[in-house]
Formats: C-alpha cells, sequence, structure tokens
C-alpha cells in the first residue's frame, strides 16, 4: 500500500468478495455515495454486485461495513480504521475525508486487476486480513501543475487530480498565469484570454531559443479554462477532497496579462505573449500605477470567488525589479510610502494584495522571495529556492510549505542518460523519498508551522499529458509517501517493492510512468581487459534486455542473466522490462578498453578561491593520481573551489589539423607539445573568463604518433562541467578516447 498506514497488522485468511457481499451503510447520503462508488468500481472489474443497503437485519456474515463514528477523534479529520476478517469488514472514519482515503486505501488491498476498466476473469476477488489503523503526517500533501507554458485541457486536469487522490494527496496548486500564457476566463477584463492566452506556436524549437513573433504571425497556441470549465473541476476536487489553491502571478511572470493590458506596465510596451524562455523577467506589473491595482483586485474578486479554499497563491517570484528602479511612478511610490528601496516595493506590493485577500476571508501564500522586505503577519511562504526561505518564515511563526527545488521539482530528469530534454538537475526516485519537510533548524515549537509539502511540475518542456505523467510517476507516489507516512516508517527499499504492484495498476488505468533502466549505467567507461560488466536492475523485480552491437534492445534481444565480458571496445545498450511487459528507454554505455599502466593521464588537484586560471605549477597539490580520462567526478573534488591540472600524450593516428574544444564554466587552457616548432609547447585553448559553460576551440597541425598535452582548468563554485573534445582527419567531434591517452614517462619532468 502506499502511501504506507500509520499501522497495519496483518492476521491470518481472507475475506472473499462474491455476489452475496453486501455493503452496509448508515442512512447518511454522502456516505451512501460511497458505498454506491465502491459497489460500482467493484462491478466494472470483477463483474460481482454487490448491494448496498442500510442494516435492516443482524446479520454481519459477508458484509463491508462503512461507518462514520463521532467519537474516533483520535483518527483526525482525515484518518481511518480497516479491519478485515474472514466474516465481515468495517471501515471506519471520524470524518468524511478520512472515509474516502479509507476508500482509496481499500483499493489497494484487491488484485492490482481490480483497476481495470472492463471484467477481468479469473480473478480470486478477495482481500487479506489485517488491521489498519491510518492517518496522515501533513495537512497539506500537494502537486503543483503550470498550464502556462504548455495547455492541459479539462480532461486531463481531472485525470491529475483522479492520480492525486489515489494518493492521498490533498491539495491542487494550479499554476494559472504566467508569461507564457494566462488561462483563466476573467469575465471583466476579457482581453486576458482573448489575447493572453494565445501565442505564436514554436513546437519543435527548443524552449529557451524561441524567437518572438514576426509582425502579422498569428498567435495559435494556447487555450484556457472558461469560468464554467473551473466550477466544474472544482467541484470535481471537491468530490475526491482535494482543494484547488490557485496561482495569479505578481508582480513578474505577468507578460501574458500585460500583453492585453500593456498600460499596467512601468515601460507601456507592446508585449506579446512568450512563445518559450524569456530571461530574466523584467516587464512586470508597475508597482506605481493605481490602475495595477485596481486591475489585482478586480481580478482576484473573481478568482475568490471561483475558489471556495482558504488560500490564494499570488507568485511573487524572479520578479527583477531594474524598470521599477527607472519608473517614475514606481519610485514616487518608494518615496511616499518611506520605503527603502525596490525590494521593499515588493513587500509593499505584496502586503498591499495580502490586506486585500484577507479582507475577503482569504490567506495569500507566495513563493519565498514575499519573504524579503518582510511579510505580512498570516501570510505563509513556499519555499522552492531550496528550504532557507521556509526556516526563516517558519521561525518567525509564518506557515510554510516546502517545495525546494532539488527535492520537489518534477521537471527534472530522473536518470542520467538518454530521457527526453527536461529543464536540467536530476532527481531520481530515491531523492524525492529521501526528502524530510522539517529540516533542522527549526525550532520544535515552530515545527507546526511546516504545513507539508508538494510537488511542482512545471511544463516548460512537456507538452503532452502522456509525457507528464511520465515525470509525474512515480515520483508522486515517494511524495506522497513523504507527507502522509510517519517518518519512522518510512524506508525506500520496502517502497520499491511496494511499487511493482502500482505499475500493474498504472497500465490498467492508462497512466504513462518512467520506468528507470539499469542502474549506474550508461555514458563511457574506461575498462582494462577481461572485465565483467554486472547490471543492476532499475527496478525491482524485473529484467534487463540488452545488445553489444550498438542497436537498441528489443523484447527479442538477449536477457542479462550473468556478468559480461568486455574484450575489446565495445557499446552495451540495456533497458529493463518489467513482468507486465513494459520496457525503460535504452541506455548505452560506450566500454574503451585501456592498458591500466601505460594508458591514462597524470593529475594534480589543487584548492583555493581563484578569479583567474593559477600558475599550479607555483602551488602545491592536495593530491595527485592517475586517471584514465577527462573525467572530473574520477577525481572526487572535495570543495566548490578547486582547480585540476592534466599531463600526459595523445596518440594521433593521422597526421593533420586538430581542433580542440573545452568546456567548463570558469576557465581552463589547453597546451600540446608542437613538434613543428622544437617540440615547445603551444598554446591551443585558453579562456580565464566567468561566463557559464564557455565553449572555446582552437586547432593545430600535429603529426603521427604520441604529442604531449596539458590541459588546467579551474571551478569556483556552482555546477561543475568540464569537458575536452577533438575533432581531426576522420575523427568526428567526440571526446578524446581513452585508449588515445598514455601517461607521461615522468610526471614531474613535464612541469617545466
Ligand atoms: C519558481 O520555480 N520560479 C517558483
Ligand atoms: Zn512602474
Amino acid at each position: 500500500m502506499i502511501p504506507k498506514p500509520f499501522k497495519t497488522r496483518n492476521e491470518d485468511g481472507f475475506f472473499a468478495i462474491n455476489n452475496h457481499t453486501r455493503i452496509i451503510v448508515p442512512q447518511d447520503p454522502e456516505i451512501q455515495e460511497i458505498g454506491k462508488l465502491l459497489s460500482e468500481k467493484i462491478a466494472v472489474s470483477s463483474g460481482l454486485n454487490l448491494s448496498v443497503e442500510n442494516q435492516l437485519d443482524s446479520k454481519k456474515d459477508n458484509t463491508i461495513n462503512l461507518i462514520i463514528k463521532d467519537t474516533d477523534e483520535e483518527l483526525g479529520p482525515e484518518g481511518y480504521r480497516i479491519s478485515i476478517s474472514p466474516i465481515a469488514i468495517y471501515i471506519k472514519a471520524w470524518k468524511l475525508a478520512g472515509l474516502f482515503y479509507s476508500m482509496q486505501a481499500f483499493r489497494q488491498l484487491f488484485p492490482p486487476q481490480f483497476e481495470s476498466t472492463e471484467i477481468v476473469h479469473g480473478v480470486n476477488w478477495k482481500l487479506p486480513c489485517l488491521y489498519i489503523k491510518d492517518l496522515p503526517r501533513f495537512p497539506w500533501r500537494g502537486m503543483h501543475l503550470d498550464v502556462c507554458r504548455h495547455f492541459f485541457p479539462k480532461e486531463f486536469i481531472k485525470k491529475y487530480i483522479d492520480m492525486m487522490a489515489f494518493y492521498k494527496m490533498n491539495t491542487f496548486h494550479w499554476h494559472l498565469t504566467d508569461d507564457q500564457g494566462w488561462r483563466i476566463e476573467i469575465k471583466k477584463y476579457p482581453k486576458l484570454t482573448k489575447i493572453g492566452a494565445w501565442r505564436v506556436d514554436r513546437s519543435g524549437q527548443n524552449w529557451n531559443d524561441r524567437k518572438p513573433p514576426k509582425e502579422n504571425e498569428k498567435p495559435t497556441y494556447g487555450g484556457f479554462y472558461t469560468q464554467e470549465d473551473i466550477k466544474e473541476i472544482v467541484a470535481y476536487a471537491k468530490s475526491k477532497y482535494i482543494t484547488i489553491v490557485p496561482e495569479i502571478e505578481m508582480p513578474g511572470h505577468a507578460i501574458a496579462a500585460l500583453a492585453a493590458y500593456p498600460e499596467l506596465s512601468c515601460t507601456g510596451g507592446p508585449f506579446h505573449v512568450m512563445p518559450g524562455g524569456y530571461w530574466p523577467i523584467r516587464d512586470i506589473f508597475c508597482a506605481g500605477n493605481e490602475k495595477t491595482f485596481e486591475f489585482l483586485e478586480n481580478v482576484l474578486s473573481e478568482v475568490i470567488e471561483l475558489f471556495p479554499g482558504e488560500f490564494i497563491h499570488v507568485g511573487g517570484d524572479e520578479a527583477h525589479k531594474e524598470n521599477w528602479a527607472e519608473c517614475k511612478k514606481c519610485q514616487k511610490r518608494i518615496k511616499e510610502e518611506g520605503l527603502k528601496d525596490e525590494k521593499e516595493l515588493q513587500s509593499y506590493f505584496i502586503k498591499r494584495i495580502e490586506k486585500f485577500l484577507n479582507g475577503h476571508d482569504k490567506r495569500l501564500i507566495g513563493w519565498d522571495e514575499i519573504f524579503e522586505g518582510g511579510i505580512a503577519e498570516n501570510a505563509a511562504v513556499m519555499s522552492w529556492r531550496g528550504m532557507a526561505g521556509g526556516i526563516a518564515a517558519a521561525k518567525t511563526g509564518h506557515d510554510v510549505v516546502m517545495s525546494p527545488a532539488p527535492f520537489c521539482y518534477f521537471d527534472y530528469y530522473q536518470g542520467k542518460h538518454g530521457e527526453p530534454p527536461a529543464i536540467g538537475g536530476y532527481l531520481p526516485l530515491d531523492k524525492v523519498y529521501s526528502f524530510e519537510p522539517i529540516p533542522k533548524g527549526i525550532p520544535g515549537n515552530k515545527k507546526e508551522h511546516i504545513l507539508g509539502a508538494q510537488g511542482s511540475m512545471w511544463t516548460e518542456h512537456i507538452s503532452t499529458p502522456e509525457h507528464l505523467e511520465y515525470m509525474l510517476l512515480p515520483r508522486m507516489a515517494a511524495m506522497a509517501e513523504v507527507v502522509w507516512t510517519d517518518k519512522k516508517h518510512r524506508n525506500f527499499d520496502n517502497f520499491k517493492k511496494r511499487m511493482m504492484d502500482h505499475y500493474d495498476r498504472f497500465a490498467l488505468m492508462n497512466i504513462n510512468y518512467y520506468i528507470s533502466p539499469p542502474q549506474n549505467f550508461g555514458g563511457r567507461e574506461v575498462v582494462f581487459r577481461k572485465t565483467k560488466i554486472e547490471l543492476q536492475n532499475g527496478v525491482e523485480n524485473s529484467a534487463i534486455l540488452f545488445t553489444d552491437d550498438g542497436t537498441e534492445p528489443t523484447i527479442e534481444s538477449e536477457k542479462y542473466l550473468k556478468p559480461i565480458l568486455v574484450n575489446r571496445h565495445m557499446t552495451l545498450t540495456a533497458r529493463t522490462i518489467l513482468q507486465n511487459g513494459r520496457m525503460s528507454h535504452p541506455v548505452s554505455t560506450y566500454y574503451f578498453l585501456v592498458d591500466h599502466v601505460l594508458n591514462g593521464l597524470h593529475y594534480k588537484y589543487f584548492e583555493g578561491d581563484w578569479e583567474h586560471l593559477p600558475e599550479f605549477d607555483s602551488l602545491e597539490p592536495k593530491k595527485t593520481g592517475h586517471i584514465f580520462d577527462f573525467e572530473l567526478d574520477k577525481i572526487e573534488a572535495e570543495v566548490d573551489n578547486f582547480g585540476v591540472e592534466f599531463t600526459g600524450t595523445i596518440k594521433i593516428i593521422e597526421e593533420g589539423k586538430y581542433t580542440f574544444y573545452l568546456i567548463s564554466e570558469n576557465g581552463h587552457k589547453l597546451e600540446i607539445e608542437d613538434l613543428q616548432n622544437s617540440g615547445k609547447f603551444k598554446t591551443v585553448v585558453d579562456t580565464d573568463s566567468e561566463q557559464k559553460k564557455i565553449k572555446q576551440s582552437g586547432s593545430i597541425s600535429l603529426q603521427e604518433g604520441k604529442n604531449q598535452i596539458k590541459v588546467s582548468y579551474f571551478q569556483k563554485s556552482g555546477g561543475q562541467h568540464f569537458k575536452v573534445l577533438y575533432k581531426g582527419p576522420g575523427v568526428e567531434k567526440q571526446p578524446i578516447p581513452p585508449q588515445y591517452l598514455y601517461i607521461p614517462l615522468d610526471p614531474d619532468s613535464q612541469d617545466e
């Protein structure tokens, strides 16, 4: 069962469902409805017809009893108990929400075929005898969805809500407005959707390279939800005990609104709805213009009417303030309100909106930027730039929802190789599972301010429901256990085992999901003669199919049974296959066979905080060693600021002009022996810039044979990127194959 219940006691025996099983409910229409839904659900997959009855006799045999127990406060509003004996089933809760969650749990006690949308024959419809007492750890168990970067139709939103409900999530954070689209009908401002919901279609192009519209180019990509759609979705969510938190972004992420109403900006525009990435976000609502507040309050008035929940999310993230600094109206506001700077102007902005929301019995929540410059007393903070914003907010008594990107952003990659383009990052299943929403550093008496956590689903690179489901699952299942299950009952190995049953359910529920390819596999590996490669399952109880000829494994390919001998330069391609026949994407590892004595490079590793590439010769290395590639992860830097110098020789097979390319974040240099110039080192690539991932290349004519090479590199902070590529006669641009790198005979002699 996922999420794992608070307490489970397994007992002997089974309760068998048959055509005489009765569902017994009290005289309460809402509980009768729950009973009816259960009966219908059982009928769809089993063909068994269970009657739903009020208890008119005293016969307990073969009954499933749904009970609301007014005195069982211990369970909390969302808790429940299930007790299954061979004779009868008792399902009890204090409140209806608890009874709803009991049904989600009960559902998982049936065999997976229970999720089928047609009758499955030959299934033994029985439930294991047990006792469960269950209640959630956190009151805010959330999932976010960005419908601006890509639009998702109403029917999919309902499916998203279904998937959340299955995992007992209860808060749907609906990101409805952004630079790339305004997605909610506002009656008072029809241009918001007439103009703001549509953009020129740049589908298929790299998100960050998408050009703005040409003159007369028609915006054709988009969509929005009418107020009728919204009411329908809100009611649907309510029926699944899910509250929707709508997000209306301000002061930034507002270009779609400004495209419709440019007079609300500092510059007056014109603007267009952005078809792709846009950075930094300078064109934002003018904070000096009273009309901005009039507009936002009118918009929020309609939003408040549509969404019955307690919270309205106002965004507040990533607003660059350059335009405010130059705007007369904004500067006038700063002066009149006695504000220190533009940061405080944002704080003024948010506080003013908060007052409006509070006046309408709503609470404000925003991304952690709203905490900068001070926030009003009962605003809540959603911490996304790590946990620090959330910790600071909780310490000062504000409610907090944790959604730190490194653990909660489901737009990150799930594996390291072969996945469809994602925003970046790396968030595998075990990392989601390891997330702890209450970080150290929050005093005991402030812990209750952590309302919970949520997974965030940004859709820059996700344009279809199928892809979205692939990014969502199984990570949402892990997040559900993080927010529902008591911390001491969480165990990843056990979770992975329980997940197997869910993969079978997803297939029957027509839900796509990510299947992990074999673990620790993919990329380039250096191996010595007679190495045997062991593959590790990416998923419990799965098998691995593989090829060694560069082709994609199919169902007919060889099944991995024992370690694979590598006796040549070789490409292994492998993929996971589940028992239900679904396969992961294929991943390849290129094995380079090297001699462990002769091949390789000598490296020196230095630590220090430099602005430019230092003279390594004058510094004492922290460590030195033998390495087979220009790969940083093998060196295992222990700090953020470090440098490495590699020396060795490169074997050139065919003489001619070679071009070398270095990719790094901060600075690097490549020198190579120039045999035409009496063997002096010649600098081929040299850059010292602080630009991100600067690419630099340079060319040199090389003769056949071994040429000495020296590469130095330094890292200031942030992500580690370092690559050395080359291209030459008959050699396509590629990382230098390790079999062509040889260690210098005497590393120290290279230093002069
Ligand atoms: C965010 O990811 N900009 C909240
Ligand atoms: Zn302004």
